[in-house]
């Protein structure tokens, strides 16, 4: 078993995994915070980004030995008690871009981490921040529109 004392949505965490977990599985199956979806499990969805010292990252494809103690790991579960994540919740929520939801975690995370890290948005910066992420549902038309109200921009 692996050991590591990682900072998660802003607790420290003492957490013990089998060496080949996943940063997925770990969040998921160790410490109960589901928010993180599994959806293709090889890094195409996007489903299970969340960021990792503040870069963000795709759950399924990280490997969690390989991350060191004090590692600062926001995952949905973190974001949505900021008030950058309240917005965008409620921006996806008023401009209808959740309908299974499955993505929504995903999309939420890409949204807080592109509106975190860059002051003069427009479309085509809100299409390439959310390239990684699939929707099966929406049509992505009322997500980006989602993004730009969470933004001031509508
Ligand atoms: S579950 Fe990680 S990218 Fe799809
Ligand atoms: S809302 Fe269903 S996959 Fe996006």
């Amino acid at each position: 078993m692996i050991k590591r004392k990682w900072q998660i949505n802003g607790k420290v965490h003492n957490i013990q995994f089998e060496e080949e977990s996943r940063l997925l599985d770990v969040l998921r199956d160790r410490l109960g915070l589901t928010g993180t979806k599994e959806g293709c499990g090889e890094g195409e969805c996007g489903a299970c980004s969340v960021i990792i010292d503040g870069e963000l990252k795709l759950g399924c494809l990280q490997l969690a030995a390989v991350l060191s103690d004090g590692t600062d790991i926001l995952t949905i579960e973190g974001v949505e008690k900021t008030a950058l994540g309240k917005r965008i919740q409620k921006s996806f929520l008023e401009s209808n871009a959740v309908q299974c939801g499955f993505c929504t975690p995903g999309m939420v995370m890409a949204t807080y981490y592109l509106l975190s890290n860059n002051k003069n948005i427009d479309r085509r910066t809100i299409k390439t921040a959310l390239s990684g992420n699939l929707c099966r549902c929406t049509g992505y038309r009322s997500i980006f529109e989602a993004v730009e109200l969470a933004s001031g921009r509508k």
